[in-house]
């Protein structure tokens, strides 16, 4: 059976929230990016800000299973002024081209999640198998579990022996 592992930085808990639910729904194991530094009040989001516009790569610490192991493996992660947060930035720059296959899960206000899916592929040097967005209000009410079933169930389909990965076929929305 193929192997998945969600990876998930999160600041204020959304992009956690998805990700448990992801992993509760497909019985996937979870690994965690936290900053080495932590964030905090007006100080923590100016870190955010600027970390985005100069697309840095904070210090992170990865809590979990090796991910070079997987098979495939889901970076979930908000996006900060349309683009990646920068320690998702941090962990796909320090391991992403080890990994055997990414799916991408942008958790976000409303916009950006594209830019976030292209910095990941050009950080890993390949495109992603699946790449889709949850907005923070579907996450607070409940409404995205229907989208991460269906990214859920993609994903098992794609890593089936029967189902070779096309990407462009994979895509659950727009992104
Ligand atoms: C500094 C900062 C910048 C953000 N920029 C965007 C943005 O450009 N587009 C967007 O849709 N949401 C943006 N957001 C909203 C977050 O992506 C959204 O609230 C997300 O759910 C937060 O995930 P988290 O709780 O896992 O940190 C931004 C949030 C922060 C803190």
């Amino acid at each position: 059976m193929s192997k998945v592992l969600v990876v998930v930085y999160s600041y204020t808990g959304t992009s956690r929230r998805v990700a448990q639910l992801l992993c509760s729904q497909q019985g996937w194991p979870l690994g965690t990016v936290a900053d080495v530094r932590p964030r905090r009040g007006v100080e923590g989001n100016l870190r955010c800000i600027l970390d985005s516009l100069l697309r840095r790569r904070p210090p992170v610490r990865y809590d979990g299973p090796p991910p070079e192991t997987f098979d495939l493996v889901v970076l979930v992660a908000p996006v900060w002024l349309l683009r990646l947060a920068g320690p998702m930035r941090s962990f796909v720059g320090r391991s992403g081209r080890s990994l055997q296959r990414v799916a991408v899960l942008s958790v976000m206000g409303g916009q950006g999640a594209p830019n976030a899916a292209a910095e990941i592929a050009a950080l890993c040097g390949s495109t992603p198998v699946l790449a889709a967005a949850v907005t923070q209000r579907e996450a607070d009410d409940g409404s995205c579990a229907g989208l991460l079933q269906s990214f859920g169930t993609a994903i098992q389909g794609a890593l089936g022996p029967a189902a070779p990965v096309r990407a462009a076929e994979l895509s659950t929305q727009a992104v």
